[in-house]
């Protein structure tokens, strides 16, 4: 199958609906990561995400929406609370799981009863959503495993030749994906530390627990979470501020070669041929928006080991401390 990426105008939105419509699958951008869309009511469109992605099927999708209102076509059983979470945090970067409606295809929740939503704040994203004129089943637009895409061009690593259409609507503004929180439980549960922080979540729910990825409960609860996930090709180690520089040093001189995701980059300027350093920002916002692209810089490199310091469990900081203990699998750290 040839792709064809598009600049995300009028005219390609128009064609990416009518794909959409025919049972086709778009690659489009959110304010999180890019996302592979499809007409969530139709299984075939949605078996084919699956495939593109080599994605188990027991994964279930988010489905997208383009107004708070269309939670009820998806969505049964909806209490105060997940409205009143909508009010403030929708659209943008919060998927609600509640109990899925009837219509809503197994396919699409891997077997689950329950259906994750949320509604974009991308301009394209919700654009796209109401001209296909239906809801939109949207997993990263990666291929299972790799690092969630943030631009056109990684779609296009990870995807060409598997999809119909890349719409390119440049980088991505947050760089995680989103929070997503269980509204079946109380009180609710984060599952997925994402763009809406733990803190601006108790700020309206007071009472809101973080489950423990680590534990068996989370496989059960949260399906990908079963996975190796924004995984690098290289091995990931995770350490300390200060240890960084003593595991380099000891990686370089066993004859690795290493990339440094650091924010002390001015540490490692001494040129060393078996050494690639990524700068990165001190701020947690503009951590998060680098991230991926940076760990699929590295790759790029061909460096056998990626270290990363650790950065504060605050604020952004959780989800980008999730996806860093991810991507270095269960024998990270
Ligand atoms: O920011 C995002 O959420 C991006 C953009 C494209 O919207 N999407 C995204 O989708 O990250 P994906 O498929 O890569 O991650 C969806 C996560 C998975 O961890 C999945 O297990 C969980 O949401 N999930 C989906 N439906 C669920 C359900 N019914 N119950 C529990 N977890 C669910
Ligand atoms: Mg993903």
């Amino acid at each position: 199958m040839r792709t064809e990426v598009l600049s995300a105008d009028e005219a390609a939105l128009a064609h990416a609906a009518q794909i959409i419509r025919a049972g086709g699958l778009v690659a489009f951008p959110t304010e999180t990561v890019y996302g592979l869309g499809a007409d969530a009511l139709n299984e075939n469109a949605v078996k084919k995400v699956f495939l593109a992605k080599e994605r188990p099927p027991d994964d279930p999708l988010i489905v997208h929406i383009a107004h708070p209102q269309e939670l009820i076509i998806v969505a049964q059983n909806i209490p105060q609370l997940a409205w009143d979470l909508t009010k403030r945090f929708w659209p943008g970067p919060l998927t609600l799981v509640l109990p899925k409606a009837e219509r809503v295809l197994k396919a699409v929740t891997g077997g689950l009863e329950t259906v994750a939503v949320r509604m974009p704040a991308h301009p394209i994203a919700r654009k796209l959503i109401e001209a296909s004129r239906c809801p939109i089943a949207a997993p990263s637009a990666n291929r299972f495993g790799r690092p969630s895409p943030t631009r056109a061009e990684h779609v296009v690593e990870d995807l060409a030749g598997r999809i119909d259409l890349i719409l390119d609507g440049g980088p991505t503004s947050i760089g995680v994906e989103s929070t997503v929180l269980d509204m079946t439980q109380e009180p609710p549960m984060v599952l997925r530390p994402g763009g809406v922080t733990l803190e601006e979540l108790r700020d309206v729910l007071g009472e809101v627990r973080l489950l423990d990825s680590s534990q068996r409960e989370a496989a059960r609860r949260s399906p990908g979470t079963r996975y190796r996930h924004y995984a690098p090709r290289a091995k990931l180690m995770l350490v300390e501020p200060e240890q960084l520089e003593p595991v380099v040093a000891s990686l370089i001189a066993q004859g690795q070669k290493v990339g440094v995701l650091t924010v002390q980059s001015s540490k490692f300027t001494v040129p060393s041929s078996g050494l690639v350093t990524v700068g990165m920002p001190t701020d947690l916002t503009s951590y998060a928006r680098r991230l991926f692209a940076a760990l699929r810089e590295l790759d790029a490199q061909g460096v056998d080991v990626i270290v990363v310091e650790r950065v504060a469990e605050r604020g952004l900081g959780r989800a980008i401390m999730d996806r860093l203990r991810r991507a270095g699998g269960p024998e990270g750290t």
